[in-house]
């Protein structure tokens, strides 16, 4: 079957499309004909080489799918070859055939298409673990998302309207991108060059921001404290410039401002709680087929497409939410 093989870390040049063995599923998994897979940033931080995102060399990425059930292991139950499921591979699924862990899949609704319920397991499932668990949001919050115009941030702006946001104000990293984020749903878009305390406040009529989602490693977490409410709760979910991480703050200033700053991994709740991602994927799945969710996202025509969009995302130059089609 042919995947997508990153040989070593490097650019788009070390990531080729090469016949590999088809995989069997051990005991617990299940293997998937994949239809569509989704890209994801952190597929780029494996790719760049950042530590603990590819366990060895050549690494097969594709952390999220949508397809058919092709084969059971042993002790699966629940689930018949030739379902329509979305699930979460550890890794492998940018490629023909994937393998999941049964309980990391969840059957597709019929009014759900493949193509967008790829974008479920790792992207619309976790804006929604961002947003609902993590943040503890609750209706008429108002949000920050940095890096607002990528998957996750696109996930956001169809997600915190719908669960009953208030004020939805996002940073992003390129001019072109402002337009782009408040087209997409975001009350406010702001260009991380000009963010101030000052111009977030004024984008959330001169009050304090209930939740930040904050995937700037800590870069951002001093402006992330001048900005928020009582009460408010920081999320910090990724390190996209693969930086060092600079010390959490004082503990007084967040016990003098009821401040949480909390961090979350989908990695880690896929190691730790596969359940509480398993339902996320069902919630999301769930509300794209009741109508109430749409998830816009660009497919790509094939594998070997991949690469070059992997490029876009590692320069800051991606807009929204990419899944590639696998098989026609
Ligand atoms: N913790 C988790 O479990 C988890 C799960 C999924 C994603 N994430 C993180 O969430 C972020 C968004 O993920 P995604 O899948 O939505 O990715 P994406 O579609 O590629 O979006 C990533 C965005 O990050 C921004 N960015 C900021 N600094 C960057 C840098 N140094 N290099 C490249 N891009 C940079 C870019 O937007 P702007 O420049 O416009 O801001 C880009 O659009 C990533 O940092 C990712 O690692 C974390």
């Amino acid at each position: 079957m042919r995947a997508l093989v990153m040989i070593e870390p490097g650019d788009s040049a070390r990531s080729q499309v090469h016949d590999v063995e088809t995989p069997h599923p051990g005991p617990g998994e299940i293997t998937i004909d994949v239809a569509y897979a989704g890209l994801n940033f952190m597929d780029v931080m494996a790719r760049r080489g950042d530590p603990g995102y590819a366990p060895s060399w050549p690494y097969h990425p594709g952390l999220e799918v949508a397809g058919t059930v092709r084969e059971i292991g042993a002790d699966v139950v629940g689930l018949s070859v030739g379902d329509r499921v979305a699930a979460v591979p550890a890794g492998g699924g940018l490629a023909e055939i994937a393998t999941a862990r049964a309980g990391l899949t969840v059957p597709v609704p019929a009014e759900v298409s493949l193509r967008t319920a790829a974008a479920v397991p790792l992207g619309l499932a976790t804006a929604m673990l961002l947003i609902a668990e993590v943040g503890r949001f609750t209706p008429g919050d108002s949000v920050l998302v940095h890096s607002a115009s990528g998957g996750i941030g696109s996930a956001l702006a169809q997600l915190v309207p719908l669960l009953g946001g208030g004020r939805l104000i996002g940073t992003v990293g390129r001019a072109d991108k402002v337009a782009a984020a408040e087209k997409a749903g975001y009350d406010v878009a702001i260009l991380r060059d000009h963010v101030s305390a000052d111009a977030i406040r004024s984008a959330n009529d001169g009050r304090g921001v209930d939740v930040v989602l904050d995937p700037l490693g800590t870069s951002a977490l001093a402006l992330d404290l001048d900005v928020v409410a009582t009460g408010a709760r920081i999320v910090l979910f990724g390190n996209a410039s693969g930086g060092a991480l600079d010390p959490l703050p004082p503990a007084g200033r967040l016990i003098g401002g009821n401040i949480t700053v909390t961090g979350f991994s989908h990695r880690g709740l896929v190691a730790g709680a596969p359940h509480r991602v398993a339902s996320a994927v069902r919630r999301t799945l769930e509300l794209l087929a009741a109508g109430e969710l749409s998830f816009p996202v660009t497919e790509l025509p094939a594998l070997a497409d991949v690469p070059e969009a992997h490029d876009l995302l590692a320069e800051g130059r991606g807009s929204g939410k990419y899944v590639v089609r696998v098989r026609p």
